[in-house]
């Protein structure tokens, strides 16, 4: 399937600017006449840094919540770097861990300007890297739409100048890099990433005792893979973070909904050139409709605001589908997930939202945050073929259950 971007109608009933509507349309134009289009494939890898010390503590919490197992582990200069996969056509999990805990890179100085954020500051989803067909040519192209680029002595961590990965820098209205890489020399060995390393016996141990837990309900191969990715932003900035995003991939604006009772809207953008969003997910921007300082009129709940002061603009959640069926127990399916990772001690937020009963649609739940990335993982069901994207319904409820808890983090914040 490829869709044509040119004549698709948005979904949603969220309105945007003549000024969005007129960039998205000149934005799609030059990627075509640049070029980017045949450039630019699906993202291949997603990346996430976590503290010092807590990597293996990290990992064994995707082999309990998420289809990712350890593939290879590598050591540059300054990180220990994990190479995770689920299916061979989904991305990569990488996961960075730097050796000193008092390393420190732009990452770090983001994460010190918020007051919750600033307690892991090393911790941070980092971005989201696109296999192309020629890496210097997108560069170029890129460059000549004014992205910019890491050079190579701009960063403390090697592994975002590295010659085969090229990173943006941090974008100032999502703190979210993208990076680049060649698809046909998507080697990992020949990545020049770092010397291979093996882990210790007893991290073997962990990982593997963590695999069996995983295994033995049977919850684990029912989540098949990443769904969509949501970043959090500021109000003013939500249609520039779209053009930014439309500008520097090859996705397109897919619809937005208003969750006005929450003062937000949820914008997703897909990838129109696959068929199964989870070879190179969706990414969804979420943002207060009104300011904070204007909210105060109506002072309406308004969890994606607060989310955003108090960690600041980034990334929220991923979230993973899981296989549409009744499990033998007589649950959904993704009821059984949800009780199994319960069970293995996970922390959900709130109850499973929407009903399968006879008609299609979406079951969806967040847990709660991950003390090591700082992410909240969404487990979403499309029953019974249910073939769209979200339902505002949903939405709202999800919405509002991440308010609740970040509430819950506001009224703590000086502890
Ligand atoms: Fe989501």
């Amino acid at each position: 399937m490829s869709l044509d971007i040119t004549t698709f109608e948005p979904l949603g009933d969220k309105k945007n600017s003549d000024f969005f509507n007129e960039y998205r349309m000149k934005i799609f134009q030059r990627r075509r006449q640049s070029g980017l289009e045949e450039l630019l494939n699906e993202i291949c890898a997603l990346v996430v840094q976590v503290e010092t010390g807590d990597a293996l503590a990290y990992l064994e919490e995707l082999y309990l919540m998420t289809p990712y197992r350890l593939l290879h582990t590598y050591l540059n200069n300054t990180h220990r770097i994990f190479f995770l996969e689920s299916r061979r056509s989904f991305p990569h999990f990488i996961v960075l861990e730097p050796l000193d805990s008092h390393f420190t890179d732009d990452l770090t100085r983001l994460n010190n300007l918020y007051p919750l954020a600033r307690k892991k500051p090393n911790a941070r989803y980092v971005g989201e890297v696109f296999s192309v067909n020629d890496l210097a040519e997108t560069r170029k192209v890129l460059e000549s739409h004014n992205i910019r680029f890491h050079y190579p002595d701009e960063t403390e961590n090697k592994f975002f100048s590295n010659p085969h990965f090229y990173f943006t820098f941090p974008s100032s209205m999502t703190g979210n890099r993208i990076g680049y890489t060649p698809r046909g020399s998507y080697d990992i060995d020949a990545m020049e990433i770092g010397e291979r390393i093996e882990l210790t016996s007893a991290e073997i141990k962990s990982l593997e005792e963590a695999d069996a837990k995983a295994r033995d309900k049977g919850a684990v191969p029912l989540i098949l893979g990443v769904d969509h990715m949501a970043t959090r932003i500021l109000s003013g900035e939500r249609e520039d973070a779209i053009l930014e995003f439309l500008t520097m991939s090859n996705y397109y604006f897919w619809g937005a909904y208003n969750i006005a009772d929450q003062n937000s809207s949820t914008n997703v953008n897909r990838n129109g050139n696959v068929d199964d969003d989870k070879c190179s997910p969706a990414k969804v921007f979420t943002a207060n409709n009104t300011p904070s300082f204007v909210n105060s009129f109506e002072n309406l709940p308004m969890p994606t605001e607060d989310f955003v002061r108090n960690f600041g603009r980034r990334m929220h959640h991923i979230a993973y589908e899981v296989a549409d069926g009744d499990h033998q127990s007589g649950e959904k399916n993704v009821d059984f997930v949800v009780e199994t990772l319960k069970n293995f001690g996970v922390a959900f937020l709130a109850h499973v939202v929407g009903e399968c009963t006879d008609e299609p649609n979406l079951k969806q739940i967040f847990s709660k945050h991950s003390e090591y990335s700082i992410l909240i993982t969404e487990y979403v069901e499309r029953c019974l073929g249910y073939e769209g994207f979200f339902t505002k319904s949903n939405v709202a409820e999800l919405t509002k259950a991440a308010g609740e808890d970040e509430r819950y983090h506001h009224g703590n914040i000086f502890d």
